[in-house]
């Protein structure tokens, strides 16, 4: 494997969730997307979701260690998460691709979305395109790594 890619928290309701933000696909069907569309660019993809930010902490030196980018989705911890910055942080700093993808456009909504913790440390980040964010967070690493 050498994409990761994370879901924080609440996007395990994708497809029920305020489906005029976020659309209708669910979270499996993204996961089926997510995967062919990285195969498709000869990315080995794993997605995996967590309400929890332990998690996405431990995720992300997961990926230090095993050397695979990262596609991430930090969710609400966008807004206020330090711990997964400094985590992210990691990342960036061992050389792998960090892309940050939003399904919506956090700048054209709440202004507590308008900050982000994690864009500081992402090497790119993708809003406002819905599940297509994705892929072309996806060719954005298959371009970095190809
Ligand atoms: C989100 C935007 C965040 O502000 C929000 O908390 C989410 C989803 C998005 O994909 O648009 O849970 O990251």
């Amino acid at each position: 494997m050498n994409v990761l890619v994370v879901n924080g928290p609440n996007l395990r309701r994708l497809g029920t969730r305020e489906p005029e933000k976020y659309g209708t696909t669910t979270h499996d069907e993204l996961a089926v997307l997510v995967t062919q569309w990285g195969a498709d660019l000869h990315l080995d993809v794993e997605v995996r979701q967590s309400d929890d930010e332990a998690d996405l902490v431990h995720w992300m030196h997961e990926a230090v260690d095993a050397g695979w980018h990262v596609v991430l989705n930090p969710a609400a911890f966008t807004h206020y998460s330090y711990a997964l910055r400094d985590a992210c942080a990691l990342v960036s700093a061992a050389n792998l691709s960090l892309v940050e993808v939003h399904l919506t456009n956090p700048h054209a909504r709440e202004t507590f979305r308008h900050t982000s913790v994690i864009s500081g440390v992402a090497t790119g980040t993708i809003a406002g395109f819905g599940v297509e964010g994705y892929r072309l967070a996806l060719e954005a690493v298959a371009r970095r790594v190809g």
